[in-house]
């Protein structure tokens, strides 16, 4: 049985000490525990050891993540970070994939493969996004489009424990612009990622895959999508960047 996850994706928002601040937040909204789910923060990159080291002298139920890595160990690669510099900052999860990276940043992927195995050869966990545009929806290639993706952001991985590798499903046209999909369109495309996982992993490893819905998530619709078959948990946006916000969906789910 896989544990429900609920990540926050704090994007470019909180400098240091604001980040800080709403990590402290979180540990006292989070002080009685998450019970069998398993809640991420991902702050910005200059925050994190900060937040971090908040949520470990607190000795809080929160992992800690980043919102991106290079695949290279070392070298010149200006503004990059190396695998080993997240775990070194006590950081063990890291999205991949976000369509903010893909759409501005022109990651394609096949980057995105490279950075799961780099991830993955050091203990820390992707979090692997995918979803379509508003036009892909509405031509109704939504399915086979997120298909295609996550067959090549998989290609060549190995996945001994299922746990380690979580997908997360985040229709473009839903990020940030509160217009959420319904739950029976998460559903829709979540149920095509496990099987297209149970197709490429065999069947027990794609049921212990974490499968996140992510866009416009927020604390009055989370129950709706947590109700599906193939929906573990969510990947929040903006409903992350507020304690009490990020707090009530971690006890909804
Ligand atoms: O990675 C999560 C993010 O893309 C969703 O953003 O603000 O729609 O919850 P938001």
């Amino acid at each position: 049985m896989r544990n429900r996850m609920i990540a926050g994706n704090w994007k470019m928002n909180k400098t240091y000490d604001e980040g800080v601040v709403l990590a402290q937040g979180l540990v006292d909204e989070l002080k009685d525990g998450t019970g069998s789910v398993d809640v991420v923060v991902c702050p910005p990159a200059i925050d994190v050891k900060g937040v971090a080291e908040v949520i470990q002298q607190a000795n809080a139920p929160i992992a800690v993540g980043v919102q991106n890595v290079y695949w290279e160990e070392k070298g010149a690669y200006t503004g990059e970070t190396a695998p080993d510099m997240i775990t070194a900052v006590g950081a063990t999860y890291c999205i991949i994939g976000h369509s903010e990276r893909r759409g501005y940043f022109g990651e394609t992927d096949d980057d995105i493969n490279k950075k799961a195995k780099a991830l993955m050869a050091h203990g820390i966990v992707p979090i692997s996004c995918c979803g379509e545009s508003l036009e892909v929806r509405e031509a109704g290639k939504h399915v086979e489009f997120v298909v295609e993706q996550i067959k090549k952001d998989t290609e060549g991985l190995t996945i001994d424990d299922p746990s380690k590798y979580v997908v997360a499903y985040e229709p473009i046209w839903a990020i940030g612009t509160g217009k959420t999909a319904t739950a029976d369109d998460a559903e829709e495309v979540c149920g095509a990622i496990r099987k297209t996982l149970a197709e490429i992993f065999g069947q027990e490893t794609a049921d212990g895959i974490r499968i996140l819905y992510g866009g416009s998530a927020k604390p009055e619709n989370v129950g709706g999508f947590l109700e599906k078959e193939d929906v573990d948990g969510a990947l929040v946006g903006g409903a992350s960047l507020k304690a009490d916000s990020f707090a009530a969906m971690v006890r909804s789910a």
